[in-house]
C-alpha cells in the first residue's frame, strides 16, 4: 500500500517535515504528527477535539451515528445477549470467551471478591459522612499496600490477576462505601451469587436478614454495569493511561480514573441529574431550566445532555430508557413516575429546541442511569461509584493494552503566552542586601 503522507504549508511555505498519514479500521485515519517538533512547530489542541493519543483495538464510537462497538459488538447487542462478567472478559481478551474459559472467569472473580480484613479498618477513619466517591478513590489507591509481591507491570499473569483482583473487589468496595455511611455492618460478598445480585446483597443485605433480589432488578443492575463497561479514550481512560505512562501501580492508575470521573462533567453527571430532576420537581418548571441551559450568560446546563463525541443519540440511553419502564414496574412504582415523567417530558421537550437541535445535544448515558438506580434503591451519592464499578473492565483494558507493549510517557507540550526571559530588579537584591 503506497505510504500517505501530510504536509503542512505555513504562510503558503510548504514546510519540509513530511507527516505520515495511518489508516483506522473504522473511523477517521490519523495524521502522525509526532515529527512537527522538528520543524519548530507544536500542534495546539486544548481538550483533545482532534487528537488521537494513542491506537486501540478495544472500542470504538461513531459520535455521528450513534454506534458504540465493544471489540466490534455493538453495545445494544451485548445489552440483549451477553452479561456484565462476559462483556469484562471481551474487553480484557479481545474475544468472547468460550463455556469454558467464562466458567473459569467466573469462578476466578467470585473467588476475588473479598477484601483483605485491614481495609476495613480504612473506613474508621472516614466521617459517616463522607461522599462515597471520597472513600472508593482513597481505598482503592490503597489496594496496592497488599499486593507488591504481584505487581510486576511487565508480566501478563501479573497484568491479568490484578484487572480480575480489581474487577472483583470493586463492587464489594462500593458497598462498603455505602454501608459505612448508613452505619450498618459490611457485607460479606456471597459466592453463591450471581455479580450483580451480590453487589445487591452486600448493598442492602444485614446481618439480621437476607436481602431478596428479583431477577429484573439484578438484570437491570448488571446491565447498568455492562453499559457502563468502557468508552474509548474518555476523560477518566485518558487519566489511567496518563499514569499508566509512567509506570504507577494499576491500582493508582484506576484511583487516578476513578478522581476523573467524579467531576459532575464526567461521571459525577448521573448524580447531578437527579438532583437537577429533583430541582425541577414538576413538568411546569421545565421550560424555566431550559431557559437557563440556553442563556449563553448562564452557565447552568443541562446534566444528561451533550457529549464530546454524540451527536446524535447515546447508544447506551437508548437502552437504559427501556429498562428504566422494566425497573419502574417491577419495583411497583407507577409508570409515570415523577422523575421518570419529568425526564421524558424534558428529553422530548430538549429534542424539539432550535438550541439543542443546532448543538446536536442528544440525552447521554447518564440521563436515564440515575432514574433506575434511584428505582433500585440506590442513593444518589452513590451513583459515581457505581459508574466507577461498572468502568472497571475498561480502565484495565485500556491500561493493559498500553503497557503490555512499547509505550513512552505521556508528557504534552503547551502554546506559552507568558512573559519573555527578565532578570530579577536590581533594586529588590540592593534593598535585600541592606
Ligand atoms: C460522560 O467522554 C465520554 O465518553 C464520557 C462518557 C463515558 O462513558 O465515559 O460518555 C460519560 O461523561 C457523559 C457526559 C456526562 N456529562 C453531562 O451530562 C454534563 C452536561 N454535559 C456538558 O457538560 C457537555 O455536554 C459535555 C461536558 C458532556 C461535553 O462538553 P463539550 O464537548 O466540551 O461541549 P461544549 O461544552 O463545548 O458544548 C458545546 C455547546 C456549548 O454552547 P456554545 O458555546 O456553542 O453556545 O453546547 C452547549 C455548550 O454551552 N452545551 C450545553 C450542554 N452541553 C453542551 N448546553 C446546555 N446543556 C448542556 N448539557
Amino acid at each position: 500500500m503506497t505510504e500517505r503522507k501530510a504536509q503542512l504549508i505555513v504562510d503558503g511555505k510548504p514546510e519540509s517535515v513530511e507527516l505520515p498519514v495511518y489508516e483506522s479500521s473504522l473511523g477517521p485515519d490519523v495524521v502522525d504528527v509526532r515529527g512537527l517538533i522538528s520543524s519548530g512547530y507544536f500542534t495546539y489542541d486544548p481538550g483533545f477535539m482532534s487528537t488521537a493519543a494513542c491506537d486501540s483495538d478495544i472500542t470504538f464510537i461513531n459520535g455521528s451515528e450513534g454506534v458504540l462497538l465493544y471489540r466490534g459488538y455493538p453495545i445494544e447487542q451485548l445489552a440483549e445477549h451477553s452479561s456484565y462478567l462476559e462483556t469484562c472478559y471481551l474487553l480484557l481478551h479481545g474475544e468472547l470467551p468460550d463455556a469454558g474459559e467464562k466458567l473459569e472467569f467466573e469462578n476466578n472473580i467470585r473467588y476475588h471478591t473479598m477484601v483483605d480484613q485491614q481495609i476495613h479498618q480504612f473506613f474508621n477513619g472516614f466521617p459517616r459522612t463522607s461522599h462515597p466517591m471520597s472513600m472508593l478513590v482513597s481505598v482503592v489507591g490503597a489496594l496496592s499496600a497488599f499486593y507488591h509481591h504481584t505487581l510486576d507491570i511487565s508480566d501478563p499473569e501479573h497484568r491479568m490477576l490484578v484487572a480480575r483482583r480489581i474487577i472483583a473487589k470493586m463492587p464489594t468496595l462500593a458497598a462498603m462505601c455505602y454501608k459505612h455511611g448508613v452505619g450498618q455492618p459490611f457485607m460479606y460478598p456471597r459466592n453463591s451469587l450471581g455479580f450483580a445480585e451480590n453487589f445487591l446483597h452486600m448493598m442492602f443485605g444485614t446481618p439480621c436478614e437476607e436481602k431478596e433480589v428479583s431477577p429484573v432488578l439484578a438484570r437491570a443492575m448488571d446491565l447498568i454495569f455492562l453499559l457502563h463497561a468502557d468508552h474509548e479514550q474518555n476523560a477518566s481512560t485518558s487519566t489511567v493511561r496518563l499514569a499508566g505512562s509512567t509506570g504507577a501501580n494499576p491500582f493508582s492508575c484506576i484511583a487516578a480514573g476513578i478522581a476523573a470521573l467524579w467531576g459532575p462533567a464526567h461521571g459525577g453527571a448521573n448524580e447531578a441529574v437527579l438532583d437537577m430532576l429533583d430541582e425541577i420537581g414538576s413538568e411546569s418548571r421545565i421550560d424555566e431550566f431550559i431557559a437557563r441551559a440556553k442563556d449563553p450568560n448562564d452557565p447552568y446546563r443541562l446534566m444528561g445532555f451533550g457529549h464530546r463525541v454524540y451527536k446524535n443519540f447515546d447508544p447506551r440511553a437508548t437502552v437504559m430508557r427501556e429498562v428504566c419502564n422494566e425497573v419502574l414496574e417491577e419495583v411497583g412504582e407507577a409508570a409515570d413516575n415523577t422523575l421518570f415523567r419529568i425526564a421524558r417530558r424534558l428529553e422530548r421537550i430538549a429534542l424539539e429546541d432550535d438550541y439543542f437541535i443546532q448543538r446536536k445535544l442528544y440525552p447521554n448515558v447518564d440521563f436515564y442511569s440515575g432514574i433506575i438506580l434511584k428505582a433500585l434503591g440506590i442513593p444518589t451519592s452513590m451513583f459515581t461509584v457505581i459508574f466507577a464499578t461498572g468502568r472497571t473492565p475498561g480502565w484495565m483494558a485500556h491500561w493493559n493494552e498500553m503497557v503490555s507493549g512499547p509505550y513512552r510517557i505521556g508528557r504534552p507540550r503547551q502554546l506559552y503566552r507568558g512573559p519573555a526571559k527578565r532578570d530579577y530588579p536590581a533594586a529588590r537584591i540592593t534593598a535585600k542586601a541592606s
